[in-house]
């Protein structure tokens, strides 16, 4: 599969990598040759963009931007909507903003100067939607920064993304989960964000994560919380705040909890935050019927999801192995 097969030969030029590389590999072939009715839909867009002159990349923050691309806004923005829904960015690809549902600088800013710094690090981003988080990694410097993500229409994204630049930026996005993973502990730092109350057994993991980072390492873990006292969580029933799949939000001391019986050292919450329709927005990118937070949250109080739990609210905490 063209699509990572180039890059990922050259990205994997690592002796310590060599057992992950080969495993990831197989897999990720698998993970690519799913029966899906999008993907000849996904494959003219990367074609189309691929045939374009290879741009500039930069940051101009809030924005990862690409310059010099050899196609008009118009041509690239058709075909960066044939992958549609961009939830996460946001992106500048000459002139054109791709405003992506997430205002994803806004999170970086909380945490970039409180973890470790990623120069010449092994990083790892489990969860990382359409790799725009595992790109500013990269952009910090990371030595290697490997996202995950099994849903496949992110990797197209993360492939489009790539292709609109020429640099050569050390970060790959496979289209894998973290439980087929090899257990390998070479990574210094593991960014796990968004990604925990979407699983069925929060313990199994932070035990995964944990598995996953050098004796040096430190996990960054964001995540969905509720106010409540130690041991309080709460469970929705159906959908919270229209997510599908969200299982289990802890109290801020009952996530601390859990950190600690997982065995992590130096828990820190490095930031707590509501989440606003400033950061989550309805945008073109999304759709044609866009909707986002401010439709998700009920239409008397805002303090509530439609649904009447309590709105969005995320914590980072940084912990050490
Ligand atoms: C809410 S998004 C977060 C994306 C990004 N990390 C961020 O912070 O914006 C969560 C992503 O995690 C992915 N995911 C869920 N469970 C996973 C697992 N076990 N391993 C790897 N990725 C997973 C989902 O497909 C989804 O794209």
């Amino acid at each position: 599969m063209k699509l990572f097969e180039d890059k990922f030969k050259l990205f994997f030029n690592d002796l310590v990598l060599q057992k992950f590389k080969d495993e990831c590999l197989l897999k990720s072939r698998d993970a690519f040759a799913v029966k899906n009715g999008n993907i000849p839909k996904w494959t003219s867009a990367l074609d189309e963009i691929n045939a374009f002159k290879k741009g500039d990349l930069d940051l101009n923050e809030p924005y990862i931007s690409i310059k010099n691309i050899g196609a008009s806004s118009d041509t690239i923005e058709a075909s960066l909507k044939k992958l549609l829904p961009w939830r996460k960015g946001p992106y500048i690809l000459n002139d054109l903003k791709l405003e992506s549902e997430w205002l994803g600088d806004l999170k970086w800013q909380r945490l970039k100067n409180k973890i470790k710094p990623l120069h010449n690090k092994r990083v790892l981003d489990v969860g990382a939607g359409n790799g725009y988080f595992t790109m500013r990694m990269a952009l910090e410097g990371a030595k290697q920064a490997i996202g995950v993500e099994p849903f496949l229409l992110f990797n197209y994204q993360y492939a489009a993304i790539d292709a609109l630049f020429k640099n050569n930026l050390n970060s790959i996005l496979l289209p894998l989960r973290l439980e087929e993973l090899p257990n390998m502990p070479v990574f210094d730092s593991v960014f796990s964000m968004g990604v925990l109350y979407h699983q069925r057994d929060h313990m199994e993991h932070l035990s995964l994560l944990k598995k996953m980072m050098s004796p040096e390492s430190e996990l960054i873990l964001e995540t969905l919380i509720v106010d409540g006292p130690k041991n309080f969580k709460l469970t929705p029933e159906g959908r919270y705040a229209n997510m599908r799949n969200v299982y289990c939000l802890p109290s801020i001391e009952t996530l601390k909890s859990w950190l600690d019986d997982a065995d992590f050292k130096n828990i820190e919450v490095i930031d707590i935050s509501q989440t606003t329709p400033t950061e989550q927005r309805k945008t073109s990118w999304i759709g044609d019927n866009p909707a986002s937070l401010e439709d998700f949250l009920h239409p008397s109080d805002s303090s509530l999801t439609i649904e009447g739990y309590p709105a969005p609210k995320r914590a980072i905490v940084i912990c050490k192995n």
